[in-house]
C-alpha cells in the first residue's frame, strides 16, 4: 500500500511553519552515532530500576564542554526496556537544582505516577513508583513535565527512550537486537551560543525553540555503520518544536511498521515520513539492494543529511522480516459512527495559545471521562488571520485511534495506536479515546513552549 504521508506540506517553508530554520550539517568532523545504553536492572535493592535527573557536561564539539542535563549521565537517558505484563519499581531521583518530573510519554499508567505537572519532585528528593505495563509492544519515551520549564529541561538534554518489547512467545520476526539491527534514533535540533553553550531563551522562542544544529541521540554529525541487511529504526521526534520529514537520500522506499503506540494495522511502504514533535515511528530499511559506493543517509526534506550510513553488511540478503496484515478492521463501523462527546479547540500563537479559549490551570479540571469508556474527541485547530500553525496534540494516559481527518479516513501509516497527532490549521481531527487507568491527566500541544505557555488542559478519569 502506498502511504505517502507528507503531512504538513501546506505550510512547509511558509512563514507559519516553524520548521523553517534550515538545519546545518555542522563542520566538526564525523562521529559514530551514540546508542543510549539499556538501563540495567538493579540487584539486591528494593527497586528494579533507578532513573536520576542530573547535571552534566557534554563534548558536542571537540575539546569544548557544554553544560547539559541527563538521566543517569550527562545527556539524554538510558533506554528503559519493559515488557507487557511486567510490573517494575522505579526509583526516580531529582539531582538537579530545580524541580522536575518524570513523565512516561505514551505509557498507560495511573495519573498519580504519570509524571505530569502535578508530579513535581523537589531537588534532592526521590520516590519509588511502580510501572505496570499492560499495552502492546511500542516505542515510547520519557521526559520532564514541570509546568513552565518543560521546554528548557528537555532542551538541556532530558529525554530517554522507553521500549515495550514483544511479549515472550510472540512470533514476530522483526529485527530486535538492540544497538545492532534495532536502533533508537532521537532526532533533535539545538542552538549553541558563541561559547558553544546551549542557548535557551524561551521569551525569544515563544512558538518553539528551533536549532540550526541537528543532533541524533545527542551526537553531532553522526554516522552509523550498518551491518545487517534489514535494519529496524525507532524514530522519535524529540525536538521542542520542529517537524521532521524524513527520506532516504537515494529516494528509496522504506517500510513503516509502527506508529506511536505499536505496530500498524499493516506495514506501509513509503519514501517520505513526517513526524511532529513527540511522534514516533518504527521503520525497516532494506539495505541489501543498496551499494556500498552509494552515499546513503536519512535526510530531511531540505536535503540535510541527518544520519549518514556506512554499509558494512555482514549477512547475506535476508528476507525482509515477515510481514503481517490484520484481519480486524482498524475501526469498526460502530466506532466510526460514534458521536463526538468532547470538543477541543486549539488556537493562537506565541504566549497567546489556548485550548477552548483557556490557558492551563492546575486547579481546574476541564473534562471528565469514565475509566475504560470510549469517547470521541474532536480536535479543531482554529486558524487566525495569519493562517495559524501546526499543533501536535498529545493526550496523557491513553493510546488513541484517529477516526478521521476532516471527515476522511486517515492514511495507512496512521492506522495504528497514537498518543500524539499533528493537527494542521483549520483541520478537524476525530479521535477514539479510552483511558484504561484513573487519575488526572493533561492533554496539550507538544510544541514544548506552547505547553509551557499554557496550551494544556486536564481531564479527570474516574
Ligand atoms: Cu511528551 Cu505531556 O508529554
Ligand atoms: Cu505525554
Ligand atoms: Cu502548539
Amino acid at each position: 500500500e502506498d502511504g505517502n504521508n507528507e503531512r504538513g506540506m501546506g505550510g512547509m517553508g511558509g512563514m507559519m511553519n516553524h520548521g523553517n530554520i534550515p538545519l546545518l550539517a555542522a563542520s566538526e568532523g564525523i562521529n559514530e552515532l551514540s546508542i543510549p545504553p539499556v538501563l540495567e536492572r538493579q540487584q539486591g535493592q528494593d527497586f528494579d530500576y533507578e532513573v536520576t535527573a542530573q547535571q552534566g557536561s557534554t563534548e558536542f564539539f571537540k575539546g569544548i564542554s557544554t553544560d547539559t542535563y541527563g538521566y543517569n549521565g550527562d545527556l539524554l537517558g538510558p533506554t528503559l526496556k519493559l515488557e507487557k505484563g511486567e510490573s517494575v519499581d522505579v526509583k526516580i531521583t531529582n539531582d538537579l537544582d530545580e524541580p522536575t518530573t518524570f513523565h512516561w510519554h505514551g505509557l498507560e499508567v495511573p495519573g498519580e505516577i504519570d509524571g505530569g505537572p502535578h508530579g513535581e519532585i523537589q531537588p534532592g528528593d526521590s520516590q519509588i513508583i511502580t510501572l505496570e505495563v499492560d499495552q502492546p509492544a511500542a516505542t515510547l519515551w520519557y521526559h520532564p513535565h514541570v509546568h513552565g520549564s518543560t521546554a528548557e529541561q528537555v532542551f538541556e538534554g532530558l529525554s530517554g527512550m522507553l521500549l515495550i518489547g514483544e511479549e515472550s512467545g510472540s512470533d514476530s520476526e522483526l529485527p530486535d537486537e538492540y544497538g545492532v539491527d534495532d536502533i533508537p534514533l532521537i532526532f533533535q535540533d539545538r542552538l549553541f551560543d558563541e561559547n558553544k553553550q546551549l542557548n535557551y531563551d524561551r521569551l525569544m522562542n515563544q512558538d518553539g525553540t528551533l536549532g540550526d544544529i541537528s543532533i541524533v541521540n545527542g551526537t553531532i554529525n553522526p554516522k552509523l555503520t550498518v551491518t545487517k541487511s534489514v535494519m529496524r529504526f525507532r524514530l522519535l521526534n524529540g525536538a521542542n518544536a520542529r517537524n521532521y520529514t524524513f527520506q532516504l537520500s537515494n529516494g528509496a522506499n522504506f517500510t513503516q511498521i509502527a506508529s506511536d503506540g505499536g505496530l500498524l494495522d499493516e506495514p506501509v511502504e513509503t519514501d517520505t515520513l513526517t513526524l511532529a514533535a513527540s511522534e514516533r515511528a518504527e521503520i525497516l530499511i532494506d539495505f541489501s539492494t543498496m551499494t556500498e559506493e552509494e552515499s546513503l543517509a536519512i535526510i530531511n526534506d531540505e536535503g540535510t543529511a541527518l544520519l549518514p550510513f556506512d554499509l558494512a553488511l555482514e549477512d547475506s540478503p535476508a528476507d525482509t522480516a515477515k510481514m503481517w496484515t490484520s484481519d480486524e478492521p482498524f475501526l469498526t463501523e460502530q466506532e466510526t459512527a460514534m458521536p463526538v462527546s468532547k470538543e477541543i479547540e486549539l488556537f493562537g500563537m506565541a504566549d497567546m495559545v489556548t485550548i477552548n479559549g483557556k490557558k492551563f490551570d492546575m486547579e481546574r479540571i476541564d473534562f471528565r471521562q469514565e475509566q475504560g469508556v470510549t469517547e470521541v474527541w474532536e480536535v479543531y485547530n482554529r486558524p487566525d488571520m495569519m493562517g495559524g500553525m501546526i499543533h501536535p496534540f498529545h493526550i496523557h494516559g491513553t493510546q488513541f485511534k484517529i477516526i478521521s481527518r476532516d471527515g476522511e479516513e486517515v492514511e495507512p501509516n496512521e492506522q495504528g495506536l497514537k498518543d500524539s497527532v499533528l493537527v494542521e490549521p483549520d483541520e478537524r481531527v476525530k479521535l477514539l479515546v479510552t483511558f484504561p487507568e484513573k487519575g488526572v491527566f493533561v492533554f496539550h500541544c507538544h510544541i514544548l513552549e506552547h505547553e509551557d505557555n499554557g496550551m494544556m488542559g486536564q481531564i479527570e478519569v474516574y
